[in-house]
């Protein structure tokens, strides 16, 4: 495994961790069982992965409470524990009291990185309010790092601006092979100030995997909404992943560790690939620990140069 500096807090985390939405219950299909989730965490653990992700609306609740029994078995100590307030929670007291619900949750005494989902979807609370309640858990103790999660360059300035005794280490985006907004104005900046790059969606809700195709897409609720899976996406996506197959062959690889290798390919960036099973998280972990050559890198730039991916 290999780890980074979270953002300037000196907590060291690898570049790849793993992500818990999965943990919802059967929006993500009816695969999804809590104990394999939690076999994951641990096989993740073992692996040398130390970051878990979840956030307070995933299942209501219920993957903080997945990832608290798989964080018994562990040792709380050993992970480095980021959970998320929600976009309805952003005020000053509701933002507290979420954070102690969080930990009730996890069954745990602090958050190592507390981060705010998404900023404010209706624009009426002051961001300065929420960050100084995010700043108020850091001096506590409460939390051991402020992240944010969806926030633009704009978003980053002022929320920075509000913080007097530390800084917002990461920001979580969604980024991917096939979608790459990020590049132009947030990964620059974020670089730029020291600010790590959390990477959803790393494997495109598995579209990068290389076991989806035309004829057969993901059915569940939360991915039947995901443009990338349209018969038309997944045409072209189709010609990628052959490329990104010859690759994972001559390496010895799997589609799936290509994927998630160009994305913390890329300086200052991790990835927090969700799995359902213990399988897909020993796969993800072994994304890490080597490099796609800059001639594979050449060759997968070329084929994604020739896709445009259609939101409509
Ligand atoms: N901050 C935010 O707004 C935000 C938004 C979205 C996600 N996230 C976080 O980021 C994490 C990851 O993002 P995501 O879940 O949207 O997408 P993702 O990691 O790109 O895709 C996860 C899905 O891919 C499939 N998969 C995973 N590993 C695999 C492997 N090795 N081989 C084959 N299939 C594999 C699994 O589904 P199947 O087996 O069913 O195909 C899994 O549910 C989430 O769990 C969550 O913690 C945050």
């Amino acid at each position: 495994m290999e780890y980074i500096n979270l953002g300037k807090s000196g907590l060291k985390v690898s570049k790849i961790g793993i992500g818990t939405w999965q943990a919802s219950g059967d929006a993500w299909g009816q695969d999804v069982i809590d104990d394999n989730i939690i076999k994951a965490i641990k096989r993740s653990y073992e692996l040398g992965v130390n970051l878990v992700d979840t956030a307070e609306i995933y299942g209501n609740g219920h993957s903080e409470t997945v990832v608290g029994k798989a964080l018994k078995d562990i040792g709380r100590e050993n992970m480095i524990v980021a959970t998320k307030v929600a976009g309805a929670h952003l005020r000053h007291d509701e933002l507290l009291k979420s954070a102690e619900l969080s930990m009730k949750r996890l069954g745990i005494s602090y958050i190592d990185l507390y981060q705010i989902h998404w900023p404010d979807p209706w624009e009426q609370i002051p961001l300065r309010e929420t960050m100084k309640a995010m700043e108020e858990l850091y001096v506590q103790g409460k939390i051991r790092a402020i992240g944010v999660s969806n926030f633009a360059v704009r978003d980053l300035e002022e929320a920075r601006s509000y913080l007097s005794k530390t800084d917002i280490v990461s920001n979580q985006v969604r980024y991917n092979m096939l979608q790459r907004e990020i590049e132009e104005e947030v990964m620059p900046y974020c670089r730029k100030n020291g600010i790590t790059i959390i990477a959803w969606s790393p494997l495109a809700q598995g579209a990068l995997t290389g076991k989806y195709n035309v004829e057969n897409v993901p059915r569940d609720r939360i991915r039947s909404g995901n443009e990338v899976f349209k018969p038309e996406n997944m045409k072209q996506i189709e010609r990628l992943l052959k490329i990104l197959k010859e690759i994972a062959q001559k390496r010895k690889k799997t589609v799936a560790q290509v994927s998630l290798n160009w994305v913390i390919s890329h300086e200052g960036v991790i990835a927090i690939p969700g799995a359902k099973t213990p399988e897909q998280a020993e796969e993800n972990a072994g994304a890490a620990g080597w490099k796609l050559s800059d001639e594979e890198l050449k060759l997968i730039e070329n084929e994604l140069s020739k896709i445009d991916i259609d939101y409509m």
